[in-house]
């Protein structure tokens, strides 16, 4: 037996899959998916296969020429979920499974008509990233393995349906319901299978791009993210050719857990990146990037999370840098490594989630997301760069990805590439310190820009009675305000929290960056005006960045926590699985 992923049954020393086929129908009613996956395997093969599964109600087994495949749930475990435990018959070429998802799928997101845009169709989005594909299809839930795919979603009308793929056309069943056809023609890891079912339309942006959003959002989401074709191309300078075809985006309703999800072909973006000024088009930047680092070179499995996260914040800085200029992109930067000082400190010092390699088995890497493989992964790219210098550093960067693209890596293989390319330089810069030590290394390169100096300093004097004067404040971009906030203390009187509000109105904002910055303070604060909107946003939005400060602020008042668990034991319902988990560890309910 050889199992090399903490977070899946696969087993190396069995047959691998090399190609799935999907047919499902959609029941909104019943919440579920049904129908087959048709499961193919590199060779033709007999013997003992185990997938993953997890809740799937599963009627049948066979193979593809029909003969019965003896299978169990030989184990459950928490983490691993179902070991689905199949005998292949002789020669068996492709595995046949007639099956239903369970009643709690983590990777679906159901959603009645009052929490979309249109407020009269229901929506579906799957979230597959980094183990729940397994509640939607049995497979070899590991990022190890890749596989091609196909699909035929039958939803009812006028509902589209979109997918991690290539459209492959639609078709009217005659009774009320449509077939939507794809074909993904490049390989993937299964974290990266993606639907989403809503009454969906789309604008084109460009060559190789459109934006799928809800007709009610559409115009905003397509003035928003205009800008793509600039990226790609930029990205294209800096990592090589675009590979995926097609870049399309879409704009999922507000309950969606994260900002972006890097799904090839298309990407899903939080609505909350809406603001009308295009101040959060990084994480379109981000997400592009993934294109390049995740999705052609792979972790190997979430212990290498880093090689996934760490690259793509560098490169997105990179791809900002040269469409937005330093400034941004350095503001950015010291906005996120403000953030990632919060996990490290909720962390404590020398905690063991701080290692950029991590050890993780009987581990929910859910439950140990934090930045640190974000932003202390990409102040180790840094480092390499500055150590090597910028030209060469690029050279191994196109490199790196040409070498590696459609396959999955470990950080050792990584580490192994690194040493032959640019020999010395994992020594010279301390490398296992970053790798496999805690916390921030002495020797990281600090951001330094005279105009986040001048803001911090604003800040830290705030104790003294230094105030922004409100002719300075006018020509602040998102990114000022948000700075100038995370730098203020955490609580504030009740007179400090009625200034700031009264003469900034940071209430009434419409940039999701800068009023959560702000929330989170009068939240802590226990600061009744704002109360109402921190349940506002609480009710309306599942992104995991705001539900978690916000929470925890209220928590951290003796006044709030009823508060707080009022309002989730109100809206639970309306979150996604993902987000009711976390919110309830923090609300120890
Ligand atoms: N791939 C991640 C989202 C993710 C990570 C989902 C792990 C599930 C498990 C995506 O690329 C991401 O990092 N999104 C960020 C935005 C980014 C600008 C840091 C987010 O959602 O906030
Ligand atoms: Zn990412």
């Amino acid at each position: 037996m050889s199992r090399f992923d903490p977070h899946s049954w696969c087993d190396d020393a069995q047959p691998a899959q090399c190609h799935l086929d999907l047919e499902l129908e959609v029941d909104f009613e019943a919440r579920v998916l049904r129908g087959r996956a048709v499961i193919k395997l590199k060779v033709p093969s007999s013997g003992a296969l185990d997938l993953d599964g997890r809740g799937l109600v599963i009627d049948s087994m066979t193979t593809d020429d029909g003969r019965a495949i003896p299978w169990s749930v030989a184990e459950t475990e928490d983490v691993r979920g179902d070991r689905l435990h199949l005998d292949l018959p002789t020669g068996t070429k492709a595995i046949v499974v007639e099956y239903a998802t369970g009643a709690d799928a983590v990777a679906l997101g159901w959603l009645d008509p009052p929490q979309t845009a249109g407020g009269v169709h229901p929506f579906l989005f799957s979230q597959c990233q980094p183990i729940h594909a397994r509640t939607m299809v049995p497979c070899q839930d590991t990022p190890r393995h890749r596989v091609t795919y196909t699909a035929a979603i039958t939803v009812p009308s006028p509902l589209r349906a979109v997918m991690s793929a290539a459209d492959a056309g639609s078709g009217d069943t005659g009774d009320g319901r449509t077939i939507w056809r794809f074909d993904m023609p490049q390989a993937i890891p299964t974290y990266l299978l993606a639907l989403a079912v809503g009454n969906l339309a789309k604008s084109d942006l460009g060559p190789r791009s459109c934006v799928y959003a809800e007709p009610e959002t559409l115009e905003k989401a397509a003035w928003e993210f205009a800008e793509v074709e600039h990226m790609i191309a930029s990205a294209e300078k800096l990592f090589g050719p675009y590979e995926w075809d097609r870049f399309d985006m879409l704009v999922m309703p507000p309950a969606f857990p994260y900002g972006g999800m890097e799904n090839p072909r298309l990407t899903f973006l939080t609505p909350t990146l809406i603001a009308g000024d295009r101040s959060q088009v990084n994480v379109v930047a981000h997400e592009l990037a993934h294109s390049w680092t995740g999705n052609l070179v792979t972790n190997a499995t979430m212990e290498d999370f880093w090689l996934n996260e760490g690259f793509t914040v560098y490169a997105e800085r990179r791809i900002l840098e040269e469409i937005y200029g330093t400034e941004y992109a350095d503001i950015q930067g010291v906005i996120r490594r403000n953030a990632l000082q919060v996990n490290l400190d909720a962390f404590g010092p020398g905690h063991k989630y701080t290692h950029l390699r991590t050890k993780l088995e009987g581990v929910n890497p859910d439950d140990m997301y934090s930045l640190v493989p974000y932003e202390k992964g990409a102040q180790f790219v840094i480092l390499i760069e500055k150590a090597v210098g910028l030209e060469r550093f690029d050279a191994f960067l196109l490199d790196y990805i040409k070498t590696f693209h459609f396959q999955s890596i470990t950080t050792d293989e990584f580490l192994a590439f690194m040493e032959d390319r640019l020999p010395g330089v994992y020594e010279q810069i301390d490398g296992p310190s970053w790798v496999d030590g805690p916390d921030m290394p002495a020797n990281e390169h600090p951001i330094a820009s005279a105009r986040v100096d001048r803001i911090r300093d604003l800040a830290a004097g705030w104790a003294e009675g230094a105030r922004p004067e409100a002719a300075v404040t006018e020509t602040w971009s998102p990114e000022e305000w948000q700075l100038y906030l995370q730098d203020l203390p955490r609580k504030l009187s009740t007179e400090d929290c009625s200034w700031l509000d009264e003469t900034f109105g940071l209430t009434a904002r419409g940039n999701y960056e800068v009023l959560v910055e702000w929330l989170t303070i009068a939240a802590g604060s226990a600061f009744d005006p704002a109360l109402p909107r921190v349940r506002e946003v609480l009710t309306d939005v599942g992104r995991m960045k705001y539900l978690k400060p916000l929470y925890s602020a209220l928590m951290s008042n003796e006044a709030t926590p009823p508060f707080a668990r009022e309002i989730f034991a109100e809206v639970q319902e309306s979150y996604h699985p993902l987000s009711r988990g976390s919110v309830a560890g923090l609300l120890k309910v």
